[in-house]
């Protein structure tokens, strides 16, 4: 069995001369949150309508729980909760999941009993019986991932599902999505462009930009190959430490900078974290100024995303 929950193969989408979505090779993990991620009109909707049968690709092709994309199969292994939530005028949630559920070909007691754990699981009870076409833009979208759920899918499809909220009703939404990971036989593949958000959240990371992977791979990976040698230190004597970083390690420091609490920010070559790492121990012992912190400084994903679009504009 592939290692992968999705998997595609030079997956395009053309509109008429324009291609919207070029040669795309994803590659998501089963039991992982993967994240999409690329600026307005890079073509997530695009790549997600392909993946979730909604539209055909012009060319190319993928699997989804080993099952072609738009298959019958395929289609039955996704939930999917779209960008744009739309509800029946008339229906109350416990209506709209029970909807949902039936389409998905549960039976009705089926999609009922369901139905009810999800409203308990995403905290809706109060709303049971009101119509979600009236609800708080927070909690139309747990409407919308709760409908995604109804089939028990082995990979949820989420598009933008925190767009537009406010922080408390997006950390909400996140929240119930890490702990479902953990508790289900679940994959989950999910498009945004707040990249912030999504750090706390995901495994794997996939950046696009016009149609085309930029970069994709675990965030920790990516985290280390971008750690760019920047290190945090501080001590009880920052000044001295100063003075003595300058006169013994020069040849490998490029910058030493005042940092938070006066603590230092050392920037290194990659080449060269190794001989710092051992000569800072060494300088402190040696004249006796204590340890407070050393550390490298991590990279958020917001650095990596600024950097990658950075370098792209500069061509
Ligand atoms: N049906 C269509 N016909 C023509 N062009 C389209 C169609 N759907 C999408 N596009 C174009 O394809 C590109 C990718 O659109 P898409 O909606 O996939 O981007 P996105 O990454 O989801 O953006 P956003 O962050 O704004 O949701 C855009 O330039 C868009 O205008
Ligand atoms: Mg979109």
């Amino acid at each position: 069995m592939s290692n992968y929950i999705i998997e595609t193969n030079k997956l395009t989408k053309r509109f008429g001369k324009f291609q919207a979505v070029k040669d795309l090779e994803l590659k998501i993990t089963h039991n992982k949150i993967h994240g999409f991620i690329g600026p307005n009109g890079a073509g997530k909707t695009t790549t997600i309508k392909m993946l979730t049968g909604a539209i055909h690709p012009s060319w190319g092709e993928g699997v989804i729980d080993s099952y072609p994309i738009g298959s019958k199969r395929g289609r039955q292994a996704i939930g999917y909760a779209p960008a744009e939530s739309l509800f029946y005028a008339n229906m109350t949630t416990i209506d709209y999941l029970v909807y949902m559920g039936q389409i998905k070909g549960l039976s009705k007691r089926k999609a009922v009993d369901k139905a009810f754990d999800l409203i308990e699981y995403f905290g809706l009870d109060d709303s049971t019986y009101r119509k979600p076409i009236n609800f708080s833009s927070g909690m139309k979208k747990k409407v919308m991932v709760a409908q995604a759920l109804i089939n028990d899918p082995k990979v949820l499809i989420l598009d933008e599902p925190t767009a537009n909220l406010d922080p408390t009703a997006r950390i909400s939404i996140l929240e119930i999505l890490k702990t479902i990971i953990k508790e289900r036989d679940l994959s989950i593949f999910i498009s945004s462009h707040i990249l912030s958000e999504l750090e706390s959240l995901v495994d794997e990371v996939t950046l696009i930009r016009s149609g085309e992977i930029v970069l994709s791979g675990s965030l920790d990976g990516l985290k280390h190959i971008f750690n760019k040698g920047q290190y945090i230190i501080s001590s009880s004597d920052n000044t001295l430490l100063q003075k003595l970083l300058e006169k013994y390690c020069s040849d490998i420091i490029n910058d030493i900078l005042i940092h938070e609490n006066d603590a230092l920010m050392i920037k290194v070559d990659s080449k060269n974290k190794a001989i710092l790492e051992k000569s800072i121990p060494l300088i402190l012992a040696y004249h006796k100024i204590s340890l407070i912190k050393f550390v490298e400084k991590e990279i958020s994903l917001d650095d990596i995303y600024k950097e990658i679009y950075t370098k792209e504009n500069r061509g």
